[in-house]
């Protein structure tokens, strides 16, 4: 069953149905507190940070790119470390900064953005597809469910209309209403030839915080697709064929509502540790304890000597001397790889593993 044209946005329906303006309220509701939490933490990029390292991980996983979070960790301490799933990982995490970056410096979010981000995943420059024949298929049978647009003139003019939609709200329908359609009309653009999934999961975050719904990039769809992945293609496939926008858009809004308030848990837990350790390090090395060291210890799981020099301004010996303090008193751990040794932050690692796994 196929049918290749895709029609131009906004879709000729009225999608903000009764039923669809109830789950918004409560979507909406889920998503302010989070963000209402988020922006009274002191130190936003420790979250973000945190946070994006699982979606990283949840999205590349959708797509059947796997890894753990100690291999994570080893791909992001040890630049030559050589694990192909884990590099992809890191390097969706540093798309998705990069996007984060780009709209908020701009406030707009367009297609010379969007093929950016897919070039800092894919770490090549094929850009928008040229050539037919990327075909979409079912997950278990392997069954061509839909050809997307192949020339591409006629994708670049749909990424056009895409992009008036994300950033012109002419229709007034309610914004995460409209980030159902981008993702359902990015996907099925398929305007790369590979990276289509993924970077259609970062537009999502960037969106909201285009739409100032959000303020830093902390609200991912990717746990919940994984958890109802045959939902998420099924329906995706429906719109095409069945109209089946108000499920899909019900399922997308569905996922925010649950999304935002697991975030929101997890947001209080990474605040609790980063607290705590303040505390506990204060009353065990007063001389070593400063706000900024906290800081500098949970920007990633892990830290250096020279991390910390410059970060706090001290000699390498000072910032040697204080790493080594840390781990007598069980803050850190520290191995050594090649000439340099790498601090973990254990407590920070286990909330978010547990939080990702
Ligand atoms: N029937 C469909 N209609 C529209 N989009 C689909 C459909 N089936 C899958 N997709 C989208 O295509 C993505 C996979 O595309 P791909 O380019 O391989 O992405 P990635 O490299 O990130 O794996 C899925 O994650 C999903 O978002
Ligand atoms: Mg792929």
């Amino acid at each position: 069953m196929q049918d290749s044209t895709l029609n131009l946005l906004p879709p000729d329906i009225d999608l903000e149905t009764k039923i669809v303006l109830k789950q918004l309220a409560r979507s909406h509701r889920a998503l302010a507190e989070l963000k209402g939490f988020a922006d009274t933490m002191p130190n936003k990029n420790i979250l973000i940070n945190a946070i994006t390292i699982n979606e990283a991980k949840d999205s590349s996983e959708i797509e059947n790119i796997i890894t753990t979070h100690d291999e994570l960790f080893k791909a992001m301490s040890q630049f030559n470390y050589n694990n192909p799933a884990a590099k992809e990982v890191v390097n969706y995490r540093t798309a998705l900064w990069k996007g984060y970056e780009l709209v908020k410096a701009n406030k707009i979010m367009t297609t010379n953005m969007i093929i950016e981000i897919q070039q800092d995943i894919e770490k090549n420059r094929a850009g928008i597809r040229k050539l037919p024949g990327t075909v979409l298929q079912n997950q278990t049978t392997g069954e061509v469910v839909y050809t997307p647009p192949s020339g591409e003139q006629e994708i670049l003019e749909l990424m056009s209309n895409l992009e008036k939609y994300l950033n012109d709200d002419y229709d007034a329908v309610d914004p995460l209403v409209k980030l159902a359609v981008v993702h359902y009309q990015f996907e099925s653009i398929h305007p790369f030839y590979d990276g289509n999934g993924r970077t259609g999961r970062i537009i999502n975050v960037l969106y909201l915080v285009l739409k100032e719904l959000l303020d830093s990039p902390i609200l991912y769809l990717s746990k919940y697709i994984i958890r109802n992945k045959t939902a998420y293609y099924r329906l995706l496939q429906e719109v095409r064929t069945k109209k089946g926008w108000e499920e899909w858009v019900l399922f997308i809004l569905d996922g925010i509502e649950q999304t935002a308030e697991e975030t929101l848990l997890l947001v209080k837990k990474i605040n609790a540790v980063v607290d705590k350790t303040a505390e506990n390090i204060k009353e065990s090395l007063p001389r070593v304890y400063s706000k900024e060291l906290v800081e500098l210890l949970f920007y990633e799981f892990y830290t250096k000597t020279a991390y910390i020099e410059t970060g706090l301004s001290v000699s390498r010996k000072t910032a040697a001397g204080y790493l080594t303090a840390l781990e007598d008193a069980g803050f850190l751990t520290s191995q050594k790889i090649g000439k340099e040794r790498i601090y973990l932050n254990k407590r920070l690692f286990d909330v978010v593993q547990e939080a990702g796994s």
